[in-house]
């Protein structure tokens, strides 16, 4: 029945059915649970690690942690670092994994000195555009991370140049496909998942986890539809 009502009724009476559920149970004001993809992404932005902002779902860092831990990356490439808290926290973790590197890319450098000067870190400040994919040619086991400007064409031509470098089982990880969730994708011309939606037609080397996307839910991460497995 579920299902079936999943099928002929969109989302927003969905949620309208349940908030209603809710309402007619009695639960005391404090104890009441009320979450959903707007307060998340209210309060992403308020996350930090070691003190540096690391605007990132809190689902994401968990699932993050299981990617690397499982992948053990020799490289990864994070697009986009803003002040470089999610950098940070893959390289600690991979300073307890011991093993790996990142190279993280912006368009202008925000990093204090934690960042900068972390031995597993790399900066680039001149756009993922000026990136040499030379500079990852030692390594072989790479994840690459797309987390810079959000727009459809950017993030599409950053899945074209990067996606050569992710070895088999690794991934290609494309951040915020959230923002059609927010109503937010006119501004970025329809944003990551149109690019995901054009990128996987036409490189088959590709598909979607699902078991990461939807470990907490269907699609309970910001990259909806993001967590790209090179299979081939
Ligand atoms: C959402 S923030 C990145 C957040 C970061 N990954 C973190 O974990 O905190 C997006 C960043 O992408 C950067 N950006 C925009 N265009 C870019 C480009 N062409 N190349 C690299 N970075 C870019 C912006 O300057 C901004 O700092």
């Amino acid at each position: 029945m579920k299902e079936i009502l999943k099928i002929f009724l969109p989302n927003s009476l969905i949620k309208l059915y349940h908030s209603a559920k809710k309402r007619l149970r009695f639960v005391p004001e404090d104890e009441l649970v009320n979450f959903d993809s707007k307060t998340i992404s209210a309060g992403h932005y308020n996350v930090t690690y070691r003190g540096i902002p690391a605007i990132r779902c809190p689902f994401d860092y968990v699932i993050y942690q299981m990617i690397i831990s499982k992948i053990k990356p020799d490289l990864v490439i994070e697009i986009g670092t803003n002040y470089g808290g999610g950098a940070l926290y893959l390289a600690d973790l991979m300073n307890t994994l011991g093993h790996g590197a990142i190279h993280t890319i912006d368009i202008e450098k925000k990093t204090g000195e934690i960042v900068a000067k972390h031995p597993r870190i790399k900066l680039f400040t001149n756009g993922w555009e000026n990136y040499n994919i030379n500079e990852a040619k030692e390594f072989s086991k790479i994840l690459i991370i797309e987390d810079a400007s959000h727009m459809y064409e950017d993030t599409l031509s950053a899945l074209r140049k990067f996606s050569p470098l992710v070895s088999i089982d690794s991934y290609f990880i494309v951040e915020d496909g959230i923002i059609n969730e927010l109503d937010k994708e006119k501004g970025f011309h329809g944003g990551p998942l149109r690019a995901i939606r054009e990128f996987l037609a036409e490189n088959k080397n590709f598909k979607v986890d699902r078991a990461y996307c939807d470990m907490f839910g269907k699609n309970a991460t910001f990259n909806v539809n993001g967590y790209l497995k090179r299979i081939k």
